[in-house]
């Protein structure tokens, strides 16, 4: 897009999501882009130990919120590719005796919600995710939830979030109610200054991180 050479391309990726009078104007979607691709980058030199280093950190501070541990209704997430692991902090709350909620992704990237029932209950669903086998409760279950954790590559101060880009979540987020935490899992280095955001994009109340903890975000 630039016509850099490719050994640029990353300190040229940071400057063009952020405001600079010296950049060129980008659309919303192409700062988004630019910057999901900087991040993926990043997660992509993780290796498997660190994912689930801070799936453990992570699950550690969570099980640790007194917000958590009164939720008795959780919607939260199996993590896939290079997100932090989520499968130890699942697999606690339901042997804590929470009712989980995992989602199920519908073909128009919405997203339903069913019901956890300990990891021999998950099975193969679309584009490589593990699902719960139990029947859809619709797209409106989320709003049960107590507590919702989400994913996200970034937040910012603000609770802007973004994520791989289908909007699932900013259609699931809008479901719930404005009295319930919102959360987000993310790596150390995923809080940033600002990032870009819509419309249509839904804020999180907090971020979860291996080192700091939950963070909360106005
Ligand atoms: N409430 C909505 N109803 C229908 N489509 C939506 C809604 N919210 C977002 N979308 C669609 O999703 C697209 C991608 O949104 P965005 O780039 O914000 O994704 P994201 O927040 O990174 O992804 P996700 O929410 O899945 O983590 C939007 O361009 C829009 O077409
Ligand atoms: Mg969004």
């Amino acid at each position: 897009m630039h016509g850099m050479a490719d050994s640029e391309h990353a300190a040229s990726d940071i400057a063009a999501t952020q405001p600079d009078r010296y950049t060129p104007k980008l659309s919303l979607a192409e700062r988004k882009s630019l910057l999901r691709k900087q991040l993926l980058a990043a997660r992509a030199r993780l290796s498997e130990e660190d994912r689930r280093r801070a799936g453990s950190a992570l699950r550690d501070h969570l099980l640790d919120s007194p917000e958590i541990q009164m939720a008795g209704t959780i919607a939260a997430y199996l993590s896939i590719s290079t997100e932090p692991s989520t499968s130890a902090l699942v697999f606690a709350l339901w042997k804590r005796g929470s009712y989980v909620l995992l989602p199920l992704l519908c073909a128009d990237n919405d997203l339903d919600w069913a019901s956890y029932e300990g990891p021999d209950s998950l099975t193969a669903g679309p584009r490589g995710l593990l699902q719960p086998a139990e029947p859809g409760r619709g797209v409106g279950a989320i709003a049960s939830a107590d507590f919702v954790i989400v994913p996200a590559l970034a937040v910012d101060r603000s609770g802007n979030r973004l994520g791989r880009g289908g909007g699932s979540y900013d259609r699931a987020l809008a479901r719930v109610g404005p009295a319930v935490p919102t959360l987000a899992l993310s790596y150390e280095g995923e809080l940033l200054d600002e990032v870009p955001a819509g419309p249509h994009d839904q804020r999180v109340r907090a971020v979860a991180q291996p080192a700091h903890g939950i963070i909360r975000l106005a």
